[in-house]
């Protein structure tokens, strides 16, 4: 680092910037720490930019750009997804620079249009193609549905540099520190994980297509459209993206409960001695009323045991642990090892309810399930930590 310059290599610069104002993130993902929009300047013989940022930081970016360079140097602009926190400074640079061709794939030249209405000077790009700069070559791979179906990353073939787009992306803006080298990389890994559940998982077939795609490339940097630049440890986090697409949990247990009168806790708590007495160490319990959602689905992705209770609530399942149902059964999350306990008082309905939820998830749900009629009795109890232990034991043995 020079000054406010960012090297990655000779002649190429990280130009993003942090928001460290938006609290929620496309409008549901709450970001305690801000999160940073990268953009990457490769200067050669030709100019690029590499993806952009959202529309309110684009007067940053371009001084970030003009630091650099005199912009209307730049050649290309490199769109790798036009969702509008990378896409929205389009217009700016169009207009600051309208010699400048944006460069994209045929399926973002139509979303380029509706969004911006822009049509003129846009040159469309497909797998495998390559932009000469001079010395250095830009080479596109599509990688369809990570996690819009325009996707694509940029390769920088002769630096071995993977410009890769939202994939390992992070929450969290960046701290001093660019580099995974020089910041606290296990809370960015957390925010990976967090990142990836939220906004990625859906897509892990995908996920899992375009890391069997660019598996051949050899790769020094592999530089995301949020968070650190990875170049200390690559193996590291292709390894968690891997892991985290195949559904892949640690060896752990979340359990999630609610609870309206503290019933349903009384009985949580047998269920977290069971789990630690069959001999899983690592339990995370969360109350599902007043845990953000986004957090829910990251320990739901992170572990292998996820044990879910909650009452009964106008005949069905306790509206916040239904939020979550459908949030994980939207996302698709597989292979997990699961409990299910659960009160009710004039109606039953809420474990046969969860149960037909995670059946569709195809989870496997261990014996025994422990409904009990308003207060668990000392044999309910009894119930409920053999469940957290045959949960922690199928765990442990998985
Ligand atoms: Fe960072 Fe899908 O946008």
């Amino acid at each position: 680092m020079d000054g406010l310059k960012v090297e990655i290599k000779p002649g190429i610069y990280w130009i993003g910037v942090n928001d460290r104002v938006k609290d929620l993130f496309e409008g549901i993902w709450p970001l305690p720490r801000g999160i940073s929009y990268n953009s990457y300047l490769v200067i050669d013989e030709k100019v690029a930019v590499i993806d952009g940022v959202e529309e309110g930081f684009s007067q940053e970016w371009y001084e970030n750009i003009e630091r650099l360079i005199d912009p209307s140097k730049i050649d290309y602009v490199i769109s790798n997804h036009m969702e509008p926190d990378h896409s929205g400074s389009l217009p700016f640079i169009r207009r600051m620079v309208p010699e400048a061709t944006i460069v994209l794939s045929e399926k973002a030249r139509e979303m380029l249009n509706d969004f911006y209405g822009i049509r003129e000077n846009v040159q469309t790009v497909g797998d495998g193609d390559e932009i000469s700069l001079g010395e250095r070559t830009l080479r596109f791979h599509e990688i369809p549905y990570v996690h819009w179906p325009e996707t694509m990353v940029t390769y920088l073939m002769e630096e071995k540099v993977l410009f890769s787009g939202d994939a390992f992306g992070t929450y969290g803006a960046l701290d001093g520190g660019f580099f995974d080298d020089q910041v606290d990389v296990d809370y960015y890994i957390d925010e990976m994980l967090r990142y990836y559940a939220n906004i990625i998982g859906m897509y892990s077939i995908p996920v899992q297509n375009a890391l069997s795609k660019l598996g051949g490339l050899s790769m020094d940097v592999i530089a995301p459209a949020h968070g650190p630049i990875w170049r200390q440890d690559i193996g590291r986090v292709i390894g968690l993206y891997d892991r985290w697409s195949h559904w892949e949990g640690e060896k752990g247990v979340a359990l999630i409960y609610g609870s309206m009168y503290g019933n349903t806790i009384e009985a949580m708590e047998a269920v977290g001695r069971g789990v630690i007495s069959g001999g899983c160490p690592t339990l995370r319990i969360y109350d599902v009323s007043r845990t953000s959602f986004s957090i829910l689905l990251q320990e739901c992705w992170h572990w292998k045991g996820v044990i879910l209770g909650a009452p009964t609530y106008d005949t069905g399942i306790f509206i916040p642990m239904d939020n979550l149902l459908s949030s994980l059964h939207h996302k698709r999350l597989k292979n997990r090892i699961c409990g299910l306990f659960g009160s009710f008082t004039w109606s039953g309905g809420a474990m046969r309810k969860m149960r037909g939820i995670v059946d569709e998830l195809k989870w496997e749900v261990v014996e025994p399930e422990v409904p009990f009629k308003s207060h668990a009795t000392e044999e309910h109890l009894e119930q409920l930590e053999a469940l957290g232990r045959a949960v922690a034991e199928r765990v442990m043995q998985d």
